[in-house]
């Protein structure tokens, strides 16, 4: 829920990456979004130290859906680490960052045909097919570039996690991927294997995001396997590597019971293993954490601008951000824990914490328990590292928070706070048409 580097010193005073808050909102202004270096260090060691005891080594790809930046692609670059891009953008951000092409998974259940032929022109190390159509798509603009295209097919297997509706992925009726049932599998590795500039490299199956259990990790392997064994007895096809793709969940409120990491990623391993026959080497295992990797790595601090009591008794606390830079609570439904800066934790109070955006629906957390808070306070809102900014937007013509990275006292920008300027970048005057 904390990033690493969390301290209160005896004035209650927040501290992350060594950096006081109160320093870090007067230097870069509210709301501000803040990523500690030390917590996305520790866990990027975690899974890859769990990674490299692995035969053959896995392969993590940080999944960019979650928070990029040139900064973060940078970042990630100097982990030695690879990337799941989904959109052009995300690539181009690759690009800019001079990121190692080859180490790219670009997903997405629509890739325009610009998107694949940038792609394949960077050398991206692998498209993952979506669709027939896709597949098709990806073979006539491999040929035309005179070239093989690295190819994973997306499955879902038919593996529901507890988890949101909204972001579960691995049941058959998803719009991703193709369903491991009724042939619909063997059908898309027939095709796929038939065409002539496809290197069909292995499969993927990302089963949702914010899974708290072992088990639907387990079984997405198994039933991957049970899927490639099949392929090999009945084609002689065997996969290089399997993607399982990230869904490993966070903790947001002090009763999330996040899974063990290491220890999921090992029996996962333990059964590509197990399952391989012999004769074959294992396919390697990739994986693409985004949530895990920095949603516990950020907070974001909101200035307090008004407190008031309706009615009934309930204590609204008023702050400078919202479903602007947060979307998460009305999208989800997703809950937060957050604390007052400079203020003791010992005696806290029912709040309810609200946006600054125009809509009733716009309650960052509903049920905050907080120090007495006034106005002129900073809040802190913990574990906002994974789609916060990433999932931001301009309403109301808000601009978007700054991001900053804080490490051992010093902290930088990331991305610079937008501007009324930015926000009219993009428009024309007023003209009339007749
Ligand atoms: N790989 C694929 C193919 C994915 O679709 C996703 C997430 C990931 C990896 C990364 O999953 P993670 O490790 O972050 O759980 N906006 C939602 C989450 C949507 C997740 C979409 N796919 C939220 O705020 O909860």
């Amino acid at each position: 829920m904390f990033p690493v580097t969390y301290r209160r010193d005896e004035h209650h005073q927040i501290f992350i990456g060594g950096t006081s808050v109160k320093d870090l909102a007067e230097t870069y202004g509210t709301p501000l979004y803040v990523l500690d270096y030390a917590t996305m260090l520790q866990r990027i060691r975690q899974f890859q130290s769990a990674l490299d005891k692995m035969h053959p080594p896995g392969e993590a790809f940080y999944a960019g859906k979650a928070f990029l930046c040139t900064a973060m692609a940078g970042f990630l670059n100097e982990q030695r680490w690879g990337l799941d891009v989904v959109s052009g953008g995300e690539l181009y951000t690759a690009v800019k960052a001079k990121f190692d092409m080859a180490k790219i998974v670009f997903h997405g259940n629509v890739k325009t045909p610009e998107e694949i032929e940038t792609a394949l022109r960077y050398g991206v190390g692998y498209v993952v097919a979506d669709s027939l159509d896709e597949l098709l798509l990806v073979n006539e603009t491999a040929r035309r570039l005179d070239m093989q295209a690295p190819v994973l097919l997306r499955l879902t297997p038919g593996i529901e996690a507890h988890t949101h509706a909204f972001i579960r992925t691995g049941q058959f009726d998803s719009k991703f991927g193709f369903a491991m049932k009724d042939g619909i599998h063997d059908e898309a590795v027939s095709v796929a294997l038939s065409l002539s500039h496809i290197k069909l490299k292995g499969f993927h199956a990302h089963i949702g995001s914010q899974i708290f259990e072992e088990d639907p990790f387990v079984h997405n392997a198994q039933k991957l396997m049970g899927f490639v064994l099949r392929l090999w007895e009945q084609r002689e096809f065997w996969p290089e590597v399997l993607d399982i793709g990230g869904g490993f969940g966070v903790q947001y409120t002090p009763g999330d019971d996040p899974p063990d990491v290491e220890r999921v990623l090992l029996k996962v391993n333990q059964t590509l293993r197990t399952m391989t026959p012999s004769g074959c080497q294992a396919p390697k295992l990739l994986i693409e954490p985004g949530r895990s990797i920095v949603a516990e790595a950020g907070i974001t601090i909101y200035r307090v601008h008004a407190t008031k009591v309706v009615p009934g008794g309930r204590h609204y606390v008023a702050v400078d951000g919202g479903m602007g830079d947060n979307i998460r609570p009305a999208l989800y439904q997703a809950v937060y824990t957050a604390q007052v800066d400079g203020k003791s934790v010992e005696r806290l109070f029912p709040y309810t914490v609200a946006g600054r955006y125009c809509e009733s629906g716009d309650i960052l957390i509903p049920n905050a328990s907080l120090a007495p808070i006034e106005t002129g306070d900073y809040l802190v809102v913990f574990g906002t590292g994974a789609y916060n900014y990433a999932m931001s937007s301009n309403y109301n013509r808000v601009p978007r928070p700054a991001v900053a990275l804080v490490s051992e006292g010093q902290s930088k920008l990331w991305v610079k706070r937008e501007t009324y300027q930015d926000l009219l970048s993009q428009d024309l005057p007023w003209q009339n048409l007749g």
